[in-house]
C-alpha cells in the first residue's frame, strides 16, 4: 500500500533488461550513441513530428528549467498555474535557468488554468512601460498536479490565447503518459496540433530509472538548447544509459501501457474510496493521482497497517478527534496491484 508518488515505483523489467543490454561494450558519449538515434527516431514518429529536435535529460526538473530558460527571457514572465509543478516545487529552477524571469501565478480548479484567468493575466501583465516584465511564454502540466487532465481542445485554447499575445507555450509532462491515457488523445492531438512549442516528456515516474525527454516541435533554435543543457550541467556523457531507459519505454508502446496500468488502479482506488460514506474525493481524479479527505479514524487505521502517503497537513493522525476530516495525497503507480487497492479500501472502510 505505497501511494506516496508514482517515483518511488520500481523500474519496470523491460527497462531493467535493456539497461543491462546497453551496458555490453563500448558506446559513444554524449548522446551520440545509436540508442540515441533510436529514440529520435521513435518520438519523431510517435509525435508525428520528423522534424522534431529530441533530448535527454536525467530529472523532469531539468526538462522544465531547460525548457524554460530556451523559451523565455530574463524580463518577461511565465504563465503558469498557482499549484504548477515549477511554481512550487523547484526551488525557482526555472527562474534560474531563465536568468531571472518571473513566474505569473494563475488561479483554476484542479490545478488548470482557465482561459478567462488566462486572458485576465495577461492583459494585467501586458504593460510596454520599461518597469514591467514582458510577456514570456505559457507553460501548462499535463496530467496536472492536482490530478486533473486537460484536453486537448482545451490546451489549444490556452496556447492560442498566449500566441495571441507572442507567447510560445511548453507542456509539463512529468505525467504525460497517464494524461494521454485519461483523455485518449494522440501525442500530437496533446501537442504540436494544440499549439503546444515544447514539451516535458516524462518517463521516470513511469517505469524508468531516471530519463526524461525534452522535444522541441521547432527545431530551428536547436543548437541554443543544446548548448544550455551543456552549461546546465545536464548532458550525461553515459548517455547511452538514458537512451536505453527511453528506447525501451517507446517500444510496442512499454509507456501507454504502464500509465493504464497506473490509471486503472488510480480510477479503482478513487471510485472505491468515494463510496465510502466519510470520505471525499477531491474533483474528479482523472488517472493517478487525487486528493481525498478521509476521517481521522481512517488514516489512523491505514497507517496503523502500514499504508504510505503524504498527509496535506501536519495533523497527527494517533491523536484528536476520531471524524475530523484530513486531506491527503494519493498516488498510483504502474506497479500498484489490485490487492493493494483493495486492502487499503478495507481499511478505510474500517
Ligand atoms: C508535474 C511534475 N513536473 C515535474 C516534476 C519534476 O521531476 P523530478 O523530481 O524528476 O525533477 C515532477 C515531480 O514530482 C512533477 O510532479
Amino acid at each position: 500500500m505505497f501511494f506516496v508518488s508514482d517515483n518511488a515505483s520500481p523500474v519496470a523489467p523491460e527497462v531493467l533488461d535493456a539497461l543491462a543490454r546497453a551496458n555490453e561494450g563500448y558506446a559513444m558519449p554524449y548522446g551520440a550513441d545509436a540508442l540515441m538515434a533510436e529514440v529520435r527516431a521513435k518520438i519523431r514518429e510517435v509525435f508525428e513530428a520528423p522534424e522534431a529536435a529530441v533530448y535527454l535529460v536525467a530529472t523532469g526538473t531539468g526538462a522544465n528549467a531547460l525548457s524554460l530558460g530556451f523559451m523565455c527571457p530574463p524580463w518577461a514572465t511565465v504563465f503558469c498555474h498557482r499549484h504548477a509543478h515549477i511554481s512550487e516545487d523547484e526551488c525557482a529552477a526555472g527562474e534560474f535557468y531563465t536568468g531571472g524571469a518571473k513566474l505569473t501565478l494563475i488561479d483554476g480548479p484542479g490545478a488548470k488554468i482557465t482561459p478567462a484567468a488566462l486572458a485576465q493575466a495577461i492583459a494585467e501583465a501586458t504593460n510596454p512601460d520599461v518597469h514591467h516584465v514582458r510577456l514570456g511564454m505559457l507553460s501548462l502540466t499535463n496530467l496536472t498536479e492536482r490530478g486533473a487532465a486537460y484536453t486537448p481542445a482545451e490546451v489549444a485554447e490556452l496556447t492560442a490565447l498566449a500566441k495571441a499575445a507572442g507567447m510560445p507555450s511548453h507542456m509539463d509532462g512529468a505525467r504525460f503518459a497517464n494524461a494521454l491515457v485519461a483523455t485518449g488523445a494522440t501525442p500530437a492531438e496533446m501537442t504540436w496540433k494544440a499549439g503546444i512549442d515544447v514539451l516535458s516528456f516524462g518517463g521516470t515516474k513511469n517505469g524508468l530509472m531516471g530519463a526524461e525527454a525534452v522535444v522541441l516541435f521547432d527545431p530551428a533554435k536547436a543548437i541554443e538548447f543544446e548548448l544550455r543543457r551543456m552549461r546546465g550541467g545536464h548532458l550525461f556523457s553515459k548517455h547511452r544509459y538514458l537512451s536505453a531507459q527511453m528506447a525501451a519505454y517507446l517500444k510496442d508502446g512499454l509507456w501507454l501501457k504502464l500509465a493504464a496500468q497506473a490509471n486503472a488502479s488510480g480510477q479503482r482506488l478513487a471510485k472505491g474510496l468515494a463510496a465510502i460514506p466519510g470520505v471525499e474525493v477531491q474533483a474528479a481524479p482523472a488517472a493517478n493521482l487525487m486528493f481525498v479527505r478521509m476521517p481521522r479514524s481512517a488514516h489512523a487505521r491505514a497507517r496503523a497497517a502500514g499504508a504510505a502517503y503524504y498527509l496535506m497537513s501536519s495533523d497527527d493522525v494517533t491523536a484528536g478527534p476520531a471524524d475530523t476530516p484530513i486531506l491527503c495525497r494519493l498516488v498510483t503507480s504502474w506497479s500498484t496491484t489490485d490487492a493493494e487497492v483493495e486492502h487499503f479500501l478495507a481499511l478505510i472502510r474500517g
